[in-house]
This record gives C-alpha cells, structure tokens and sequence, in this order.
C-alpha cells in the first residue's frame, strides 16, 4: 500500500463520520490518527457536543467489536477487567470477562471515577494484556481505547494521573460547534434525519476490516521522515521541559506519538513524507495533556495552548 490507497481509506472513513458528526473536521482527522496508528484517544469538552457520539460512530466505521464503560464515582476495577467466579457444579473458578475485552472500548466520562478505578485500563491500554487473579489474558492487537471527558473545572470529577494520560497518544478538544454546524444540527432534528437516528438506522458504513488495519498500519511505514525532522520532533518534546513554566514536561512517549502521529497526517494528505506543518499541527494534541504546569503559573493563567506555541516559536524549524 503506498500513500494513495491509504489516503483513499482514509477519505472514505472521514466520509462516513461526516455522516452523523455536523463540522468537527479537525477532531475527526486527529481520532482517525491515533486509530490508524493503534493508539489510544482521549476527547475532551463540555457537555453535549456529541463527544460519545463521535466514538460510536467510529466504532461503527471501524466494523469491529465495540463495548462501552459508562465510569461512574462507585464504579469498581473488577467492573472493568472482570472478575473470577467459583462454579459450584466444576468445583472451578471461571472467568467472567469485564467490558475491557473488546476491540474498541469507549471509556465515557472516564475522570467520573476515582483513580483506583481508572488505574484497571493502564495495563490493559500499554500492554494489550489483562491481569485478573494472577492470570494474564491477552487482547486483541487492535485494542483501542477512546475516552471522553469533561473539563477538570467540572464537578465530580477526578483528574487523570499522569501515568494514564501519558498512554493516551493525544488529547483532541471538541468545542462546541460554529454557527453554521449548529444551523445544520437544528436543521436536521426537524426531520427524522438527527445524527443520532442517523447512526442507529445504519447510515454509516464500516470502512474497514482488522486486516485492511494491520495493512494501513504497516503502510504508514513507508512514509518517509528526514532526519531533520526527527530532530526536529526529538527538540520540540525535550524543550517541554526546559521550559520555565513546566513542572514536569512531556517523557519519551510524547516523542514517538509526535512522530507517528506526524506520519498518519501526511498519509491523511495524500503524502509519502512528513513536513514541520505535520509536526507543528499535532504538538498540541501530542503533548498538551501530558504537560504539569507550575502552580504560580496556572494561577496567573498561563495556558497550554501559549506555552506549545512558545515552544513552536523557540525550535527552529528544519528547511
Ligand atoms: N457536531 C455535532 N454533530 C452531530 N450532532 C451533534 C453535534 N454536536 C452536538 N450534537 C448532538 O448533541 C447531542 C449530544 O451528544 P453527546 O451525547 O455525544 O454529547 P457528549 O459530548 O458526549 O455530552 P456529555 O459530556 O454530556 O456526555 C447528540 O444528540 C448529538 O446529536
Ligand atoms: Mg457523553
């Protein structure tokens, strides 16, 4: 496969989710980044601008298998994973597999629950394996777990730790829509045409197979990278931690998710290398959830957004 047909699949995916989700484009192409690459999401926003809708349409245009956790405060880690049973009638324990045994997991309202709780998903999202009463399972190569959330400024919610985040390949935020897409979705409730009726009587296609995956994912592999900007990527995730308003910066996770990352953006533009504006698009996504900002800073309300764009200013940019 070189960048064509991937970038073919590609269009036909962004189709389908056009289908059900009204604009978002950006938000669509960074979640078919982190599928495309096998890695985990996490997308964050106010309540109602059809976050879990995103996901199960995703899943839709995936085809493959789905399960949902709805993360509530009393929720429990074996609710999760699953727990081992006694059967009286074999004198045996048997497995009864929680919901994380699937191919695409929506961990909805995932910072809902304390972080004991959120901790069942780490093994589960780093190793593909799942430790239940010293039995270790295996799961599927394509595991993938999306995960919404609100703001940390909400009530009842828990902030996710930090070694969670940091297995989440990027944060996409979904803010709520432009006047023109909120047209349009009030447009549609009047028929009988709402992105969720939509959705549920099968308009969207899956696109995909777990083979056309695996394929895509050995594609991207041919996707060229100067050394120049893997320098490049390497300077921009070190700088994170120099930079004066960090506490903790991004670890070497948020390299190699900057860089594969980059790569799948080239492919969703149709070309076989990466460019800095591949790099530069992403770094937020990338490494924005995985930055401690210092106290005193974040009082004074230093965002996210100005220090990436600090940074992106400091590096130079390979020619
Ligand atoms: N951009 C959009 N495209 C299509 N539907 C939308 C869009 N924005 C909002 N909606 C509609 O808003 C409703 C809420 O969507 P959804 O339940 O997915 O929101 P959410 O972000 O998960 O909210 P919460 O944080 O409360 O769970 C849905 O009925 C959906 O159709
Ligand atoms: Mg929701």
């Amino acid at each position: 496969m070189n960048a064509e047909p991937i970038k073919e699949v590609l269009t036909r995916a962004r189709a389908e989710v056009r289908k059900v989700i009204i604009g978002q484009e950006d938000v669509i192409d960074k979640a078919l980044i982190a599928i495309f690459t096998g890695h985990h999401a996490l997308i964050e926003g106010v309540p109602g601008v059809a976050k879990t809708l995103l996901v199960r349409t995703l899943a839709r245009v995936l085809g493959c298998e789905f399960n949902r956790i709805q993360f509530t405060p009393d929720l429990m880690p074996a609710d999760i994973t699953g727990t081992s049973v006694f059967n009286m009638k074999t004198n045996e324990f048997t497995l009864i597999k929680g919901p994380v045994f699937t191919t695409f997991l929506l961990a909805d309202e995932i910072n809902r629950a304390p972080a004991k709780t959120q901790s069942a998903l780490l093994q589960a999202m780093q190793e593909r394996k799942v430790t239940i009463d010293r039995d270790t399972h295996v799961l599927s190569p394509n595991f993938t777990v999306f995960a919404t959330q609100n703001p940390v400024e909400y009530e009842g919610t828990y902030p996710l730790p930090e070694a969670q985040k940091d297995r989440f390949m990027l944060k996409v935020s979904m803010s709520t829509p432009d006047r023109a897409s909120e047209l349009e979705l009030a447009r549609r409730m009047l028929g009988d045409n709402s992105p969720e009726e939509a959705l549920a009587a099968g308009a969207v296609q899956a696109v995909i197979s777990a083979d056309d995956l695996s394929q895509l994912r050995h594609a991207l592999g041919a996707i060229t990278v100067r050394e120049e900007l893997l320098a490049y990527i390497v300077d921009v995730v070190r700088a994170t931690r120099e930079n004066e308003s960090v506490l903790v910066g991004s670890g070497p996770r948020a390299t190699q998710a900057l860089l594969l990352a980059s790569r799948a953006n080239a492919a969703l533009d149709g070309r076989d290398f990466v460019t800095p504006d591949d790099v530069r698009s992403l770094t937020e996504a990338v490494l924005g959830h995985r930055l401690v900002l210092r106290p005193e800073y974040e009082i004074e309300g230093v965002t996210i957004a100005e220090i990436v764009g600090k940074i992106l200013e400091q590096v130079a940019v390979p020619r």
